[in-house]
């Protein structure tokens, strides 16, 4: 009978099932059901006269804003919209080595450094050596922060460091995926594990008012490792993204039940951890200056290049918008995007040759936003419109321009939001010149000393970066074989 009990959970969506196979139906995943100790059943047919009638209230009445613990990072802070909640549960999810614990441990130190009392924050680690964490605190130039440092992963034995009157105001555990309960049977960073160490991790939070915050790996796949269940189970999301190569870090919430969740905060990784960037432009235009000041290669802007202001959050940031066309040699010609929306691009393609006659179609296209940050506006159209134009008739956009609009199907500029705040940005980082959507009804254009120039249709784009040099190029791309 005890083997009729026992069920396989799909440690990618947390889906049980009776049997095992080797499909998860829920989710599609291969391999992904392990064997799992049963759960206790639920109580049946509850009697409701055993209960305790609940006492409504309306809608509107006295209510308290949550305070707010700020680590002293303020671009931590900000993303958490304000800083961290106490009582609350945080969950960090990025890639093996993008700065995870740096970022904890500098925010463990700075609250440690500024609490009021001893003992307000520990650190637990489940992956690395005592020695190792003191290692990097040397290095970030906070080993004498009042940290509680501990080595631990089996989460009885932290609840009862924790679970206590005078528990720590936080408590970071790195990473989840290694804690384990001993009352169950899997192996840790299973579903199941995961699952109940992380709950009983909150519960403890909400029982004495700590904030938790927990570390979690991040799959190939993009989601953090196995439980999707655990994103429901805490308050706020927060990634940390970025590519290795680059020094940006860029944290970002996609959850968050105390704030926005449009927010970002941009860190730079250095020799001594992460440093705050409070003028992101600045950063991601930095390699654009350099070019810039080179003597030798001073008044010769490179074609494909296009400046977009955008909006993350918050924030006006301002990027380049890389393009390079070139003709295919192969039969189905190569699209590679990085940071942007594959679809968007074949969409503003599409507009480019059914509304102004240009056939990029046969053209290879390659597409990449710089310093490694990832675009989701639509404003960003017209952007990537101006980049992939001047790149395809090798014409140059002037380097004192910032572009931005979003492009209808029908070739039409559409108006985007926050436009003040973008020509402030860039007026801010002495650009001159914007190619904006025309301003809709009876809204004036906004005091700038920017020169705006409205462009109302794509082809007001295409007849701009199209100069006769243009039509030399396209001879030579047509007369190859
Ligand atoms: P880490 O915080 O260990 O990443 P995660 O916890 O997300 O796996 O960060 C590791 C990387 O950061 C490692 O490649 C080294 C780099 N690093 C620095 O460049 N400077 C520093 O001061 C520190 C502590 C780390
Ligand atoms: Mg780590």
């Amino acid at each position: 009978m005890a083997r009729a009990a026992t069920r396989y959970a799909c440690q990618q969506c947390g889906a049980a099932y009776a049997k095992w196979s080797g499909r998860c139906e829920a989710c599609g995943a291969w391999n992904s059901l392990i064997e799992e100790a049963p759960r206790s059943a639920p109580p049946r047919g509850l009697d409701p006269g055993g209960g305790r009638a609940l006492g409504f209230v309306g809608l509107t009445g006295p209510s308290r804003l949550p305070p707010r613990r700020q680590t002293g990072i303020a671009e931590l802070d900000r993303v958490c919209g304000g800083g961290l909640v106490p009582g609350s549960a945080v969950l960090v999810g990025g890639d093996p080595g993008i700065g995870k614990s740096t970022l904890l441990l500098q925010a463990a130190a700075a609250i440690a450094a500024g609490a009021d009392r001893p003992q307000a924050v520990a650190y637990v680690t489940g992956e690395e050596a005592i020695d190792q964490v003191r290692l990097r605190a040397l290095r970030l130039g906070v080993a004498d922060a009042p940290v509680l440092l501990a080595a631990a992963s089996n989460v009885r034995d932290i609840l009862a460091s924790i679970d206590r009157p005078d528990a720590p105001e936080l408590v970071v555990v790195d990473s989840i995926q290694t804690m384990y309960l001993d009352t169950l049977d899997s192996a840790p960073g299973t579903v199941s594990q995961v699952r109940g160490a992380a709950q009983e991790l909150i519960r403890a939070a909400k029982r004495r008012g700590f904030i938790v915050v927990l570390v979690g790996h991040v799959t190939k796949e993009g989601v953090i490792a196995g439980p999707r269940v655990l994103e429901h189970m805490v308050d706020t999301v927060l990634y940390f993204e970025g590519e290795r190569s680059h020094r940006f870090r860029i944290l970002r919430a996609v959850k968050n039940r105390f704030g926005p969740t449009d927010e970002i905060g941009v860190f730079e990784m250095s020799e001594g951890g992460l440093v705050e960037v409070s003028n992101p432009s600045a950063l991601f235009l930095a390699g654009r200056q350099d070019h810039a000041s080179n003597a030798d290669l001073e008044g010769t802007p490179v074609a494909g290049a296009a400046v977009f202001a955008g909006i993350e959050g918050t924030r006006p940031l301002l990027v380049e918008i890389q393009a390079l066309v070139a003709p295919s040699v192969l039969g189905t010609p190569r699209r590679a995007v990085v940071g942007w929306d594959g679809t968007r691009l074949a969409m503003i393609t599409a507009v480019l040759d059914a509304r102004c006659g240009l056939s990029l179609g046969a053209n290879d296209i390659y597409l990449n936003i710089a310093g490694g940050l990832r675009i989701a506006e639509p404003a960003a159209d017209l952007a990537v419109a101006a980049a992939l134009l001047s790149a395809y008739g090798e014409t140059t956009i002037p380097e004192d321009t910032v572009v931005f609009g979003e492009i209808a199907l029908s070739g039409e500029i559409r108006p985007v939001g926050h436009t003040e705040a973008r020509l402030k940005e860039a007026e801010k980082l002495g650009f001159a010149e914007a190619w904006i959507p025309p301003p809709r009804g009876r809204k004036g254009a906004a005091p700038s000393r920017l020169t705006s120039v409205a462009i109302g249709h794509l082809g007001d784009l295409v007849t701009r970066l199209s100069p006769q040099r243009a039509g030399r190029r396209r001879e030579r791309i047509g007369a190859l074989p």
